[in-house]
C-alpha cells in the first residue's frame, strides 16, 4: 500500500493525511482493486476518504460523516483530552456540559465515553445535523448522556439556554476560518467540507464572532467554571484583548502538533 500513499503525496495530499486515509481504506475494504479505485476517485475529485467511506475516526471511536459536518481534526483530539485533563481537578458528583456547534458529535461523544458523571447538551444549527450527532451518540452507547438541540447560538434560544442551567464546562470548536483565510484552504477542504463549519455566517469576516458571542454572554448570564475553545492561532492576540475586555484574566493556551497556538482555557 505505500504504493497509494506515494500517489495521495504526489497529488499533493499531506503525508500523515495520505497515510492516515489509506489505514482507513485498508481498515474498511479487504478488495485491494477496489481500494485502488478509491484512490483514484479520492484525487480525481479532491474528496477526502471519510466522505467517500461515510465514516471517520475520533480518538478511539468511529463516526458516520457527511457533508453536512466537518471531518474530525486532530487538533480537536487535542482540545478534547486537554479539556478531559482539567475537568479531573473538578471533584464534583457531577460535571454539566454544553458542546456548542457538535457537528457530527465528536467532542460530545467523547466526553461521554470518558467521564462517567457528566450531562451534556449539544446544539448545533442545523436539523440534519443534530440528527447525525444524535444517530453517532447511539451508536457509541452515549445517547442517555447527551441531549442534542437545534439552536443558532446568535438567537434568543442561546440566551435561554444559557439561563436554564448551570454549566460547569462549555466547549466549543467554532467556526473561526476569516473570510480572506478561506480561498487559501486545499481543495478537499473548500470543495466538500461544509461553509457552515468552516467560516460560518457572513458576518463572520475576521472569524471572531463565535467566540465573542460566547464570551459575552458568559459574562452576561453565565456562572461556568471552565470555557474551553478550538482556536486559530491567526486570532490569538484578538482573542486575548477580547477575554481582557469582558474581565476573563485567568486563561491558557495550548499548543497543537505543528507547535501552534490551537486551544484557549479561560478559567472562571
Ligand atoms: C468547526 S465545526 C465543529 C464541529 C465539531 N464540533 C468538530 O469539532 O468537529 C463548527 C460547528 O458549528 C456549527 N455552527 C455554525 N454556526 C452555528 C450557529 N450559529 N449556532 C450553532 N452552531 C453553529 C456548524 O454547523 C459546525 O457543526
Amino acid at each position: 500500500m505505500k504504493n497509494l500513499i506515494n500517489e495521495l503525496i504526489v497529488a499533493g495530499i499531506e503525508e500523515n493525511e495520505a497515510k492516515k486515509e489509506i489505514s482507513i481504506l485498508e481498515s474498511e475494504i479487504k478488495d485491494k482493486e477496489k481500494i485502488k479505485l478509491l484512490v483514484k476517485e479520492r484525487i480525481k475529485k479532491r474528496i477526502p476518504v471519510q466522505y467517500i467511506l461515510g465514516k471517520a475516526y475520533f480518538m478511539d471511536f468511529e463516526v458516520k460523516v457527511n457533508k453536512k459536518v466537518l471531518i474530525p481534526r486532530p487538533e480537536t483530539e487535542i482540545l478534547t483530552e486537554e479539556t478531559i485533563k482539567k475537568l479531573q481537578k473538578y471533584a464534583q458528583p457531577e460535571i454539566v456540559a454544553l458542546d456548542i456547534g457538535t457537528g457530527s458529535g465528536i467532542i460530545a461523544i467523547a466526553l461521554a465515553k470518558l467521564i462517567p458523571n457528566i450531562q451534556i447538551t449539544a446544539i448545533d444549527i442545523e436539523k440534519e445535523i443534530i440528527d447525525l450527532a444524535c444517530e453517532n451518540a447511539r451508536l457509541n452507547y452515549v445517547e442517555d448522556k447527551i441531549d442534542f438541540k437545534i439552536c443558532d447560538i446568535f438567537s434568543k434560544c442561546f440566551e435561554k439556554l444559557l439561563q436554564s442551567r448551570k454549566f460547569d464546562l462549555i466547549i466549543s470548536n467554532p467556526p473561526y476560518v476569516k473570510l480572506n483565510e478561506m480561498q487559501k484552504l486545499k481543495p478537499e477542504i473548500c470543495l466538500h467540507e461544509p461553509k457552515i463549519a468552516l467560516h460560518g455566517s457572513k458576518e463572520n469576516k475576521t472569524g471572531l464572532i463565535y467566540y465573542k458571542r460566547i464570551v459575552e454572554l458568559v459574562k452576561k448570564c453565565c456562572d461556568i467554571k471552565l470555557l474551553a475553545f478550538e482556536i486559530d492561532p491567526l486570532l490569538v492576540s484578538d482573542l486575548k484583548f477580547l477575554l481582557r475586555k469582558n474581565g476573563f484574566n485567568n486563561f491558557e493556551i495550548i499548543k497543537d502538533y505543528a507547535k501552534l497556538d490551537r486551544c484557549l482555557f479561560v478559567y472562571i
